[in-house]
């Protein structure tokens, strides 16, 4: 009976549930025994497994977060690491891993699978911002989540005739920024791809409040630039992967604004709680969708790819494509947006 190993790493999202259930459910029928590798790569690096029956998958669909735990550990930042990763791969008896997770997580993925191990990706993140894929499982439930809270800011700004700064993820890229604001209707969103003109800024909220509108919604991303200004960070630390941890530009925005225009603003830092909670039907169904395929490569042997969303349709594609290139938002869909700007 093959082995099949599966872990989950980096920033959990909604929908992790749905693909680690995906993969139990598939590869029990084909004959599998599945085992969890708990906390993502971390687990391998010290061999903690979880065996996973249809009892531990039973109920977690429409649970956030994941039932396998998730780290941010590199095992190629620290020296042996990833040997021990190689050593416990052997003594689990796996025969196959699936990786599920970003880039980083699918960076290493890649990295073992050209070393030799038989490994098979699925991409999720908050973020969407991996190529090779239409769309990741999590998004849509941040999206949902940012959208909503905009909604309820509205009607608070709308009160106090104030000026909303909603600050949400996305990291380098502003899909979440983007697309929550065109949902939640905001007045002006500010992504990464397009550094901040803050005199521009200031003019069209000017230009909505000489028009009576005398409230406004601004959505920022957490990864968002000031015109040939520096990023602003949080506390500049690093996180174990060795990426910056973003946050707080909404601060220094809405301060720029008051002090610019004189109207009232403040702020709201979404955070984490667009990763929380249960998935939506969406992701839930995109999980699923990926855990079934991820463990139909396995059974193909197709080792070195990734699962991914084309169209409608569920392809697969070498995880070196997957982690080629960071995937912006593109300008079409800006310039979308930027209609309801001005
Ligand atoms: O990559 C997902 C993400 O939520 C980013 O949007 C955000 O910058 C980062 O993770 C936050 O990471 P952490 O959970 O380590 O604070």
């Amino acid at each position: 009976m093959a082995r099949v190993g599966i872990l989950t790493g980096g920033g959990d999202c909604p929908g992790l549930n749905p693909v680690i259930r995906g993969v139990v459910r598939k590869g029990l029928l084909l004959g599998y025994e599945i085992v969890g590798i708990k906390n993502g790569w971390k687990g391998l690096v010290e061999n903690e497994t979880v065996p996973l029956d249809l009892e531990s998958v039973s109920g977690i669909l429409s649970k956030g977060g994941t039932i396998l735990g998730t780290s941010r550990t590199n095992p190629y930042k620290k020296e042996g690491d990833a040997q021990k990763v190689k050593d416990n791969f052997k003594k689990i008896g796996l025969d196959a891993l699936i990786a599920v997770g970003g880039e980083d997580t699918l960076g290493v993925a890649n990295k073992l699978a050209k070393e030799g191990l038989n490994i098979v990706g699925v991409p999720k993140t908050i973020d969407n911002d991996l190529s090779a894929t239409d769309y990741t499982f999590g998004f849509d439930t941040a999206i949902n989540i940012a959208m909503e809270c905009i909604d309820r800011l509205r009607t608070t700004a709308e009160s106090h005739h104030r000026i909303m700064v909603v600050e949400v993820m996305g990291r380098h890229a502003g899909w979440i920024a983007i697309e929550s604001g065109i949902a939640g209707g905001a007045d002006v969103i500010l992504i990464p791809e397009k550094p901040i003109d803050i005199e521009e800024v200031c003019e069209i909220l000017k230009k909505k409040h000489s028009r009576g509108k005398i409230f406004s919604i601004v959505t920022v991303a957490e990864g968002a630039q000031f015109k040939e200004g520096q990023m602003v960070l949080q506390e500049q630390k690093l996180d174990a992967f060795g990426h910056v941890r973003l946050g707080g530009i909404a601060d220094t925005l809405a301060e720029e604004i008051e002090k610019r225009t004189g109207y009232e603003t403040r702020v709201s830092v979404l955070g984490h709680i667009q990763r929380g909670g249960t998935p939506t039907a969406f992701d839930r169904i995109l999980g699923t969708r990926f855990g079934v395929k991820a463990i139909g490569l396995v059974k193909d042997r197709k080792f070195g790819r990734m699962v991914a969303l084309s169209g409608t349709k569920i392809i697969d594609v070498a995880l070196d494509e997957a982690v080629k290139a960071l995937k912006t938002v593109d300008m079409e869909l800006y310039e979308t947006a930027a209609v309801f700007f001005g």
